[in-house]
């Protein structure tokens, strides 16, 4: 079966000290060890390496960028590559954030290459989409969250879609602390098990771990985690403080 997945995005917060007291508080908990449930850090780039030595030796934990490039090299001052990335033990990559598609003009041309040169570099690429407050409204919601998928994704062999994690962040859920109901969101779940179904057939389509993100919390999580095709979480503002990160996996059990 799939995989139960919950990841922490933790954006641009914490420093050095921060960092390290928060994943060393969740990995050494005695309730989040020993789940069947994989955890993901998502971290800043500068502190890739000094998480990634935490999490050795401990098997569930895995540490995912917030971003890469999508050339491989080359005269990008400031930018990081996903050779460096994988190069140096990480193993999971988000991509196609709507922060990164609304302030840094990320659009699905430029995803779909992000996609591919993760995939060359062995990243698992942890895709987010979602629609905005006004297309929701409007009743557009399936239709965009079909476009950016198909737009970015279906280009794949089944093969290497089979390698990504799918997470749909409605962008009116996050960091607003309005959660898409359990009902909202496993609609829109099932509708992308469709979609990856329609398009690779259902055995890639049975084994994608969708995630939900938006607003997820300890007092949420449980409900969002128990719907058929809700596979775990993407989450922000909880990830940043251990006992609710902690919660939130427990959640998952
Ligand atoms: P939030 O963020 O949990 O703070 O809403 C989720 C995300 O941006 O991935």
């Amino acid at each position: 079966m799939r995989k139960q997945i919950v990841a922490g995005n933790w954006k641009m917060n914490l420093d050095a000290i921060e960092a390290k007291t928060l994943v060393s508080e969740i990995i050494n908990s005695p309730t989040s060890a020993g789940t069947g449930t994989e955890v993901i850090f998502g971290v800043p780039s500068i502190f890739l390496t000094s998480i990634l030595d935490l999490v050795k030796g401990h098997p569930s934990f895995h540490v995912a960028a917030q971003n890469i490039h999508q050339e491989p090299n080359g005269a990008y001052t400031g930018e990081i590559s996903a050779n460096m990335v994988a190069s140096v033990g990480v193993s999971h990559v988000i991509i196609g954030h709507s922060e990164r598609r609304q302030y840094f003009g990320e659009d699905d041309a430029l995803l779909a290459k992000k996609i591919c040169i993760a995939l060359e570099y062995s990243l698992t690429p942890i895709f987010c989409l979602g629609e905005d407050l006004a297309q929701r409204e409007s009743g557009q919601t399936f239709d965009v969250v079909r476009d950016q998928l198909a737009n970015t994704a279906f280009g794949l062999s089944a093969e290497e879609f089979s390698k990504l994690i799918i997470a749909y962040e409605p962008v009116w859920a996050i960091g607003t602390g309005k959660t898409a109901s359990p009902e909202q969101a496993q609609e829109v779940h099932a509708y992308l098990r469709r979609l990856i179904e329609g398009k690779y057939g259902k055995k890639v389509a049975d084994e994608t771990s969708i995630l939900y993100g938006g607003s997820v919390k300890p007092s949420n999580a449980a409900e969002l985690f128990s719907c058929e095709d809700i596979d775990g979480g993407l989450v922000g503002g909880a990830s940043l403080k251990s006992e609710d990160f902690i919660s939130i996996i427990q959640a998952m059990e």
